[in-house]
Protein backbone atom coordinates (compact mmCIF):
# COMPACT_ATOMS: atom_id res chain seq x y z
CA UNK A 1 0.00 0.00 0.00
CA UNK A 2 1.70 3.36 -1.05
CA UNK A 3 -0.43 5.70 -0.31
CA UNK A 4 -0.33 9.60 -0.25
CA UNK A 5 -1.83 12.32 2.74
CA UNK A 6 -1.68 15.86 2.25
CA UNK A 7 -0.15 17.79 5.45
CA UNK A 8 -1.47 21.01 5.28
CA UNK A 9 -0.20 22.29 8.92
CA UNK A 10 -1.90 25.68 8.63
CA UNK A 11 -1.24 28.62 11.40
CA UNK A 12 -0.90 29.18 14.93
CA UNK A 13 -0.15 25.59 16.85
CA UNK A 14 -1.82 24.04 13.88
CA UNK A 15 1.85 23.30 12.83
CA UNK A 16 2.99 21.55 16.22
CA UNK A 17 -0.14 19.68 16.60
CA UNK A 18 0.41 18.29 12.84
CA UNK A 19 4.10 17.53 13.69
CA UNK A 20 2.94 15.61 16.63
CA UNK A 21 0.24 13.87 14.28
CA UNK A 22 2.95 12.90 11.66
CA UNK A 23 5.63 12.05 14.34
CA UNK A 24 3.24 9.17 15.32
CA UNK A 25 1.46 7.94 12.36
CA UNK A 26 5.44 7.41 10.65
CA UNK A 27 5.87 5.63 13.62
CA UNK A 28 2.65 3.32 13.66
CA UNK A 29 2.77 2.82 9.68
CA UNK A 30 6.31 1.30 10.02
CA UNK A 31 5.16 -1.14 12.93
CA UNK A 32 1.95 -1.79 10.26
CA UNK A 33 4.60 -2.71 7.34
CA UNK A 34 2.77 0.21 5.22
CA UNK A 35 4.49 3.16 3.30
CA UNK A 36 2.40 6.47 3.27
CA UNK A 37 3.93 9.79 1.13
CA UNK A 38 3.75 13.15 2.73
CA UNK A 39 3.22 16.21 0.76
CA UNK A 40 2.93 19.47 2.59
CA UNK A 41 1.41 22.47 1.15
CA UNK A 42 0.63 25.83 2.93
CA UNK A 43 -2.64 27.04 3.25
CA UNK A 44 -4.36 30.14 5.49
CA UNK A 45 -2.33 32.58 6.66
CA UNK A 46 0.97 30.87 6.11
CA UNK A 47 -0.19 30.88 2.20
CA UNK A 48 -1.23 34.34 2.22
CA UNK A 49 1.99 35.74 2.99
CA UNK A 50 3.90 33.87 0.92
CA UNK A 51 1.67 33.66 -2.47
CA UNK A 52 -1.60 36.32 -1.35
CA UNK A 53 -4.19 34.05 -1.38
CA UNK A 54 -4.82 31.14 1.40
CA UNK A 55 -5.58 28.92 -0.66
CA UNK A 56 -3.28 28.24 -3.85
CA UNK A 57 -4.33 25.98 -6.52
CA UNK A 58 -1.35 24.30 -5.60
CA UNK A 59 -2.57 23.03 -2.59
CA UNK A 60 -6.04 22.55 -3.97
CA UNK A 61 -4.71 19.64 -6.56
CA UNK A 62 -2.22 18.41 -4.17
CA UNK A 63 -5.33 17.16 -2.20
CA UNK A 64 -7.22 16.15 -5.13
CA UNK A 65 -4.23 13.82 -6.01
CA UNK A 66 -4.32 12.36 -2.31
CA UNK A 67 -5.76 9.61 -0.48
CA UNK A 68 -6.57 11.73 2.61
CA UNK A 69 -5.67 15.63 3.40
CA UNK A 70 -4.43 16.03 7.11
CA UNK A 71 -5.47 19.80 8.55
CA UNK A 72 -4.11 21.57 11.48
CA UNK A 73 -5.85 24.92 11.93
CA UNK A 74 -5.84 28.05 9.94
CA UNK A 75 -6.30 32.05 11.38
CA UNK A 76 -4.88 34.38 13.70
CA UNK A 77 -4.72 37.82 14.67
CA UNK A 78 -2.23 39.20 11.81
CA UNK A 79 -5.10 37.85 9.31
CA UNK A 80 -8.10 39.06 10.93
CA UNK A 81 -8.72 42.45 9.09
CA UNK A 82 -8.35 41.26 5.37
CA UNK A 83 -11.39 40.87 3.28
CA UNK A 84 -13.53 38.03 3.40
CA UNK A 85 -12.20 36.30 0.70
CA UNK A 86 -8.42 36.52 2.09
CA UNK A 87 -8.94 35.62 5.52
CA UNK A 88 -7.59 32.29 6.32
CA UNK A 89 -10.70 30.84 7.16
CA UNK A 90 -12.19 31.36 3.44
CA UNK A 91 -9.70 28.43 2.48
CA UNK A 92 -11.04 26.06 4.72
CA UNK A 93 -14.80 26.76 3.56
CA UNK A 94 -13.64 26.34 -0.38
CA UNK A 95 -11.53 23.29 0.59
CA UNK A 96 -14.42 21.53 2.11
CA UNK A 97 -16.60 22.51 -0.58
CA UNK A 98 -14.25 21.67 -3.36
CA UNK A 99 -13.48 18.30 -1.72
CA UNK A 100 -17.56 18.00 -1.45
CA UNK A 101 -16.90 16.60 2.17
CA UNK A 102 -20.95 15.35 1.91
CA UNK A 103 -19.74 13.58 5.99
CA UNK A 104 -18.92 15.32 8.95
CA UNK A 105 -17.72 12.91 11.42
CA UNK A 106 -16.91 13.64 14.96
CA UNK A 107 -16.41 11.06 17.84
CA UNK A 108 -17.54 11.91 21.75
CA UNK A 109 -15.13 9.70 23.81
CA UNK A 110 -14.50 10.17 27.09
CA UNK A 111 -11.33 8.96 28.50
CA UNK A 112 -11.95 7.62 31.83
CA UNK A 113 -9.30 9.64 33.53
CA UNK A 114 -10.57 12.97 32.58
CA UNK A 115 -13.66 12.28 33.13
CA UNK A 116 -13.67 14.74 36.17
CA UNK A 117 -13.10 17.72 33.23
CA UNK A 118 -16.57 17.19 31.85
CA UNK A 119 -19.05 19.79 33.03
CA UNK A 120 -21.17 16.77 33.14
CA UNK A 121 -20.87 14.73 36.80
CA UNK A 122 -18.61 11.85 36.46
CA UNK A 123 -20.84 8.94 36.97
CA UNK A 124 -22.85 10.28 34.01
CA UNK A 125 -20.51 10.86 31.41
CA UNK A 126 -17.74 7.95 32.40
CA UNK A 127 -17.69 5.25 29.63
CA UNK A 128 -19.60 7.99 27.17
CA UNK A 129 -18.28 6.24 23.42
CA UNK A 130 -20.50 7.28 20.69
CA UNK A 131 -20.00 9.28 17.50
CA UNK A 132 -21.93 11.92 15.18
CA UNK A 133 -22.58 11.45 11.62
CA UNK A 134 -23.85 14.86 10.55
CA UNK A 135 -24.31 15.73 6.48
CA UNK A 136 -22.59 18.43 6.12
CA UNK A 137 -23.24 19.48 2.52
CA UNK A 138 -27.49 19.53 2.17
CA UNK A 139 -30.54 20.33 4.42
CA UNK A 140 -31.66 24.27 5.50
CA UNK A 141 -27.62 25.68 4.88
CA UNK A 142 -28.15 25.20 1.31
CA UNK A 143 -31.35 24.94 0.55
CA UNK A 144 -33.34 27.60 -2.18
CA UNK A 145 -35.10 29.67 -1.65
CA UNK A 146 -33.39 31.46 1.49
CA UNK A 147 -33.64 35.38 2.18
CA UNK A 148 -34.85 38.32 3.79
CA UNK A 149 -36.89 41.11 3.40
CA UNK A 150 -38.07 44.36 6.25
CA UNK A 151 -40.81 41.67 6.86
CA UNK A 152 -39.69 38.11 6.91
CA UNK A 153 -37.26 35.74 6.67
CA UNK A 154 -36.73 32.23 5.08
CA UNK A 155 -34.59 29.15 4.54
CA UNK A 156 -35.70 26.10 2.73
CA UNK A 157 -34.75 22.59 4.36
CA UNK A 158 -34.51 20.07 1.45
CA UNK A 159 -33.18 17.09 1.16
CA UNK A 160 -32.59 14.07 -1.88
CA UNK A 161 -33.22 10.50 -1.25
CA UNK A 162 -29.37 10.28 -2.64
CA UNK A 163 -28.33 12.48 -0.03
CA UNK A 164 -29.67 10.90 2.89
CA UNK A 165 -28.95 7.34 1.68
CA UNK A 166 -25.09 7.96 1.43
CA UNK A 167 -24.47 9.64 4.89
CA UNK A 168 -26.94 6.51 6.28
CA UNK A 169 -24.94 4.02 4.75
CA UNK A 170 -21.75 5.51 5.97
CA UNK A 171 -23.51 5.81 9.35
CA UNK A 172 -24.51 1.71 9.55
CA UNK A 173 -21.40 0.38 7.65
CA UNK A 174 -19.73 2.70 11.19
CA UNK A 175 -22.20 0.49 13.70
CA UNK A 176 -21.13 -2.40 11.92
CA UNK A 177 -17.87 -2.02 13.74
CA UNK A 178 -19.20 -0.93 16.74
CA UNK A 179 -21.56 -1.53 19.04
CA UNK A 180 -24.46 -2.03 16.50
CA UNK A 181 -26.93 0.89 17.21
CA UNK A 182 -27.86 3.58 15.31
CA UNK A 183 -29.83 6.86 16.71
CA UNK A 184 -31.30 8.94 13.54
CA UNK A 185 -32.32 12.33 14.70
CA UNK A 186 -34.78 14.47 13.02
CA UNK A 187 -38.26 16.05 13.92
CA UNK A 188 -40.24 14.28 11.81
CA UNK A 189 -43.24 15.51 14.56
CA UNK A 190 -43.23 18.78 12.79
CA UNK A 191 -41.09 18.73 9.53
CA UNK A 192 -42.11 17.21 5.94
CA UNK A 193 -38.57 16.40 5.12
CA UNK A 194 -38.00 15.14 8.15
CA UNK A 195 -40.58 12.54 7.88
CA UNK A 196 -38.85 11.74 4.51
CA UNK A 197 -35.55 11.65 6.16
CA UNK A 198 -36.94 8.83 8.44
CA UNK A 199 -38.20 7.10 5.22
CA UNK A 200 -35.55 6.84 3.58
CA UNK A 201 -33.02 6.05 6.70
CA UNK A 202 -35.77 3.05 7.17
CA UNK A 203 -35.34 1.92 3.64
CA UNK A 204 -31.50 1.58 4.26
CA UNK A 205 -31.73 0.24 7.44
CA UNK A 206 -33.25 -2.91 5.54
CA UNK A 207 -29.99 -3.49 3.83
CA UNK A 208 -28.60 -3.75 7.90
CA UNK A 209 -30.25 -6.04 9.48
CA UNK A 210 -27.38 -6.45 12.40
CA UNK A 211 -27.42 -2.80 12.99
CA UNK A 212 -30.33 -1.99 15.61
CA UNK A 213 -32.15 1.70 14.14
CA UNK A 214 -34.04 4.13 16.66
CA UNK A 215 -35.48 7.57 15.68
CA UNK A 216 -35.54 10.21 18.11
CA UNK A 217 -36.74 13.97 17.81
CA UNK A 218 -33.71 16.26 17.86
CA UNK A 219 -35.55 18.10 21.26
CA UNK A 220 -35.07 14.48 23.22
CA UNK A 221 -32.08 13.73 21.32
CA UNK A 222 -30.01 16.65 23.11
CA UNK A 223 -31.88 16.09 26.46
CA UNK A 224 -30.79 12.49 26.14
CA UNK A 225 -27.09 13.35 25.34
CA UNK A 226 -26.64 15.41 28.66
CA UNK A 227 -28.72 12.79 30.32
CA UNK A 228 -27.43 9.64 29.54
CA UNK A 229 -25.00 9.85 27.02
CA UNK A 230 -24.14 5.95 27.29
CA UNK A 231 -27.15 5.19 25.81
CA UNK A 232 -25.55 6.35 22.18
CA UNK A 233 -23.29 4.35 19.85
CA UNK A 234 -23.94 6.16 16.49
CA UNK A 235 -25.35 8.88 16.01
CA UNK A 236 -26.51 10.09 12.26
CA UNK A 237 -28.33 13.15 11.68
CA UNK A 238 -28.97 16.51 9.17
CA UNK A 239 -26.89 19.36 8.76
CA UNK A 240 -28.16 22.14 11.17
CA UNK A 241 -29.03 19.38 14.11
CA UNK A 242 -25.57 17.75 13.63
CA UNK A 243 -24.23 21.36 14.18
CA UNK A 244 -25.94 21.46 17.42
CA UNK A 245 -25.40 17.92 18.57
CA UNK A 246 -21.92 18.03 17.82
CA UNK A 247 -20.83 20.52 19.90
CA UNK A 248 -22.70 19.13 22.95
CA UNK A 249 -21.33 15.88 22.07
CA UNK A 250 -17.91 18.07 22.05
CA UNK A 251 -18.06 19.55 25.15
CA UNK A 252 -19.52 17.33 27.52
CA UNK A 253 -16.10 15.21 27.00
CA UNK A 254 -13.84 17.69 28.59
CA UNK A 255 -11.95 19.94 26.23
CA UNK A 256 -11.23 21.00 22.88
CA UNK A 257 -7.76 19.98 22.72
CA UNK A 258 -8.96 16.53 22.66
CA UNK A 259 -11.81 16.56 20.04
CA UNK A 260 -10.60 15.30 16.39
CA UNK A 261 -13.17 15.20 13.35
CA UNK A 262 -13.63 13.39 10.17
CA UNK A 263 -15.09 15.13 6.64
CA UNK A 264 -15.67 12.58 4.04
CA UNK A 265 -17.02 12.84 0.58
CA UNK A 266 -17.00 10.22 -2.23
CA UNK A 267 -13.52 10.76 -3.63
CA UNK A 268 -12.01 12.61 -0.74
CA UNK A 269 -11.49 13.13 2.94
CA UNK A 270 -10.04 15.66 5.42
CA UNK A 271 -9.13 14.97 8.76
CA UNK A 272 -8.50 17.89 11.20
CA UNK A 273 -8.82 18.57 14.86
CA UNK A 274 -11.85 20.82 16.01
CA UNK A 275 -10.43 23.57 17.51
CA UNK A 276 -8.78 26.34 15.96
CA UNK A 277 -5.01 27.89 15.99
CA UNK A 278 -4.83 29.14 19.10
CA UNK A 279 -2.64 32.13 18.57
CA UNK A 280 -2.74 32.79 22.11
CA UNK A 281 -0.44 29.74 23.07
CA UNK A 282 1.34 28.88 19.06
CA UNK A 283 4.65 28.47 19.01
CA UNK A 284 5.51 27.30 23.03
CA UNK A 285 5.14 24.03 22.99
CA UNK A 286 2.29 23.65 25.24
CA UNK A 287 -0.53 22.89 22.54
CA UNK A 288 -2.86 19.54 23.14
CA UNK A 289 -1.50 17.65 20.06
CA UNK A 290 -4.40 15.00 20.86
CA UNK A 291 -7.16 15.83 18.90
CA UNK A 292 -4.48 16.21 16.15
CA UNK A 293 -3.07 12.67 16.95
CA UNK A 294 -6.49 11.07 17.33
CA UNK A 295 -7.89 13.00 13.70
CA UNK A 296 -4.81 11.30 12.19
CA UNK A 297 -6.00 7.80 13.79
CA UNK A 298 -9.40 8.46 12.41
CA UNK A 299 -7.74 8.90 8.55
CA UNK A 300 -6.38 5.23 9.61
CA UNK A 301 -9.59 3.90 10.59
CA UNK A 302 -12.01 5.75 7.41
CA UNK A 303 -9.55 6.13 4.58
CA UNK A 304 -6.77 3.45 5.16
CA UNK A 305 -9.17 0.59 6.68
CA UNK A 306 -6.71 0.20 9.53
CA UNK A 307 -9.09 0.13 12.11
CA UNK A 308 -6.35 -2.24 14.87
CA UNK A 309 -3.76 0.44 14.34
CA UNK A 310 -6.48 3.43 14.90
CA UNK A 311 -7.61 1.61 17.81
CA UNK A 312 -3.96 1.06 19.33
CA UNK A 313 -3.30 4.98 19.04
CA UNK A 314 -6.46 5.43 20.92
CA UNK A 315 -5.09 3.36 23.34
CA UNK A 316 -1.39 4.61 23.95
CA UNK A 317 -3.36 7.65 24.50
CA UNK A 318 -5.58 6.42 27.37
CA UNK A 319 -2.41 4.87 29.02
CA UNK A 320 -0.63 7.66 28.65
CA UNK A 321 -3.68 10.24 30.33
CA UNK A 322 -4.17 6.60 33.08
CA UNK A 323 -0.58 7.32 34.15
CA UNK A 324 -0.73 10.97 34.38
CA UNK A 325 0.28 13.06 31.97
CA UNK A 326 -0.92 16.04 30.79
CA UNK A 327 -0.71 19.23 28.39
CA UNK A 328 -1.39 22.26 30.10
CA UNK A 329 -4.87 22.57 29.20
CA UNK A 330 -5.90 19.12 30.77
CA UNK A 331 -3.61 19.18 33.69
CA UNK A 332 -4.33 19.32 37.24
CA UNK A 333 -2.31 19.78 40.75
CA UNK A 334 -0.65 16.49 40.77
CA UNK A 335 -0.45 15.75 37.07
CA UNK A 336 2.56 15.11 34.80
CA UNK A 337 2.03 18.14 33.06
CA UNK A 338 4.63 17.67 29.98
CA UNK A 339 4.60 20.10 26.47
CA UNK A 340 3.78 19.32 23.20
CA UNK A 341 6.85 17.44 21.66
CA UNK A 342 6.96 14.58 25.34
CA UNK A 343 3.55 14.08 25.37
CA UNK A 344 3.73 13.25 21.92
CA UNK A 345 6.83 10.77 22.90
CA UNK A 346 4.78 9.81 25.73
CA UNK A 347 1.88 7.99 23.62
CA UNK A 348 4.22 6.62 21.27
CA UNK A 349 5.90 4.65 23.69
CA UNK A 350 2.50 3.69 25.72
CA UNK A 351 1.88 2.40 21.91
CA UNK A 352 5.23 0.36 21.77
CA UNK A 353 4.44 -0.80 24.96
CA UNK A 354 0.60 -2.10 23.63
CA UNK A 355 2.10 -2.83 20.35
CA UNK A 356 4.51 -5.36 22.59
CA UNK A 357 2.07 -6.89 25.01
CA UNK A 358 -0.47 -7.90 22.78
CA UNK A 359 2.43 -9.15 20.02
CA UNK A 360 3.07 -11.41 23.19
CA UNK A 361 -0.65 -12.18 24.00
CA UNK A 362 0.15 -11.02 27.61
CA UNK A 363 -2.72 -8.22 26.68
CA UNK A 364 -5.91 -8.48 24.73
CA UNK A 365 -7.91 -5.12 24.04
N1 LIG B 1 -10.73 24.66 11.87
C1 LIG B 1 -10.06 25.77 12.04
O1 LIG B 1 -9.01 25.97 11.45
C2 LIG B 1 -10.55 26.78 13.03
C3 LIG B 1 -11.57 26.46 13.93
C4 LIG B 1 -11.91 27.42 14.89
C5 LIG B 1 -11.28 28.66 14.91
N2 LIG B 1 -10.31 28.92 13.97
C6 LIG B 1 -9.53 30.18 13.99
O2 LIG B 1 -8.56 30.06 15.03
C7 LIG B 1 -8.30 31.36 15.57
C8 LIG B 1 -8.48 31.33 17.09
O3 LIG B 1 -9.86 31.05 17.35
P1 LIG B 1 -10.48 30.80 18.80
O4 LIG B 1 -9.57 31.41 19.82
O5 LIG B 1 -11.88 31.21 18.75
O6 LIG B 1 -10.51 29.21 18.96
P2 LIG B 1 -9.32 28.21 19.32
O7 LIG B 1 -9.88 26.83 19.23
O8 LIG B 1 -8.13 28.47 18.49
O9 LIG B 1 -8.92 28.52 20.84
C9 LIG B 1 -9.89 28.63 21.91
C10 LIG B 1 -9.16 28.43 23.25
O10 LIG B 1 -8.80 27.05 23.39
C11 LIG B 1 -7.40 26.91 23.53
N3 LIG B 1 -7.00 25.76 22.69
C12 LIG B 1 -7.45 25.44 21.46
N4 LIG B 1 -6.84 24.35 21.01
C13 LIG B 1 -5.98 23.96 21.97
C14 LIG B 1 -5.05 22.89 22.08
N5 LIG B 1 -4.88 21.99 21.10
N6 LIG B 1 -4.31 22.81 23.21
C15 LIG B 1 -4.48 23.68 24.21
N7 LIG B 1 -5.34 24.71 24.18
C16 LIG B 1 -6.08 24.85 23.06
C17 LIG B 1 -6.79 28.20 23.01
O11 LIG B 1 -5.55 28.46 23.62
C18 LIG B 1 -7.86 29.21 23.35
O12 LIG B 1 -7.69 29.65 24.67
C19 LIG B 1 -9.25 32.33 14.86
O13 LIG B 1 -8.56 32.94 13.82
C20 LIG B 1 -10.34 31.41 14.32
O14 LIG B 1 -10.97 31.92 13.18
C21 LIG B 1 -9.92 28.01 13.06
Amino acid sequence: MNKRITLLPGDGIGPEVIGSAVKVLKYVIEKFGVEFEFVEMPIGGASYDKYGTPLTDETLQTCYDSDAVLLGAVGGYKWENLEHSLKPEAALLKLRKSLGLFANIRPAKVYPSLADASSLKKEIVEGTNFVVFRELTGGIYFGQPRGYTEEKGWNTMVYTREEIERIAKMAFEAAIKRKGMVTSVDKANVLEVSQFWRKVVGDVSKDYPMVQLKNMYIDNAAMQIVRDPRQFDVILTSNLFGDILSDISGMITGSLGMLPSASIGTKYALYEPVHGSAPDIAGQNIANPIAAISSAAMMLEYSFDMSKASELIIDAINRALQEGYRTADIGNEGDKIVGTKEITNVIMSKFEEIYNEQALGVFTL
